[in-house]
């Protein structure tokens, strides 16, 4: 679903939206009323004249209006305020037992990491997060670099990813379903291309996903496949990215045990397809220019193999 704050798909943005929508039908009945009045006395002053030495008993009136209005714009902007408090103060409350995600933001990329109490129960993946509905999740979210702001409309308000702090969102999904977000903070050359999606599924799928994530990578079935596997580990993929089950071991950049599981890459920039990987590896700063991801210099036969392993990493 394309990102709107104007059709919440959880408890969070649906407060969210509420409280938009108060604000905005106050706004337009004060608009309303204030040019209502402001024509009427035109009018009146058009009618009548004016004597600028002297008040007369309608602009006496208008004087004692201008008091009562101010009266009621205090109350209206106090009312506003404790409404927009309330709404802060639900939408931060720890709910049960979350689900709890680091989410480390990276120029320009979303590196997530499933928190579990043993090592082997954690998940590492990149720019997509899955969530099972109806459970709250709590972002543990810090920046390695500039700082970032996680914003996914459907789901939730926007929060920043700022370097030597964590910062906390909670976020519930009530309805299945894709969800896009954006990095809402400019956070150098290439912030347009830092998207995220957020995969809602039924607890069962969401169980399923998080099992496929935790097995080590597949290994190489076909002669393709074992050429590329050879080509990225001899090379200097090996250096940023880590294959869980192999020894890359790389932290630089982001994960790949699953990258063919993933539905785009590049954070966004690109559907995710042999053709695409390939043309990403070939040259990255031509795609997203000031990307740390060097050009590979590979000869079209190991860029494909590359590439057809990457894409069997399920
Ligand atoms: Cu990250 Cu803008």
């Amino acid at each position: 679903m394309n990102h709107s704050a104007l059709h919440p798909a959880g408890l969070h943005a649906a407060q969210i939206a509420h409280l938009g929508w108060i604000f905005l039908a106050v706004s337009c009945v004060v608009y309303v009323v204030v040019i209502g009045i402001l024509i009427v006395v035109l009018v009146q002053r058009r009618r009548h004249g004016s004597d600028p030495t002297t008040l007369s008993r309608a602009e006496r009136r208008a004087l004692t209006s201008v008091g009562i209005a101010v009266g009621i714009t205090t109350v209206l902007v106090t009312c506003l305020a404790v409404s927009e408090f309330l709404t802060r103060r639900t939408l931060e409350q720890d709910t049960g037992e979350p689900l709890r995600v680091r989410i480390i933001g990276h120029q320009w990329w979303w590196e997530v990491q499933y928190q579990s109490d043993t090592a082997a129960g954690q998940v590492q993946t990149a720019n997509e997060l899955h969530i099972p509905v109806g459970r709250p999740v709590q972002l543990q979210m810090t920046s390695q670099d500039v700082i970032h702001s996680f914003w996914v409309p459907n789901l939730q308000g926007k929060r920043d990813l700022i370097p030597g702090h964590t910062t906390h969102i909670v976020l519930v999904a009530d309805q299945a379903g894709r969800y896009e977000g954006q990095c809402a903070e400019f956070c150098g050359f290439q912030h347009a291309k830092m998207r995220i999606v957020v995969d809602a599924q039924r607890p069962a799928d969401f169980d399923a996903w998080r099992q496929a994530q935790l097995q080590p990578a597949r290994e190489p079935a076909s002669e393709q496949e074992k050429r590329g596997k050879q080509v990225f580990d001899s090379g200097t993929c090996v250096m940023c990215h880590s294959i869980q089950g192999s020894p890359a071991g790389g932290t630089i950049g982001p994960d790949l045990t699953h990258v063919g599981s993933r539905s785009s890459i590049a954070a966004g920039a690109l559907p995710n397809t042999p053709q695409t990987l390939a043309l990403w590896i070939s040259n990255p700063p031509a795609i997203k220019p000031g990307t740390t991801m060097p050009a590979a210099a590979l000869s079209g036969e190991d860029l494909l193999s590359l590439a057809l392993y990457l894409e069997s990493l399920k």
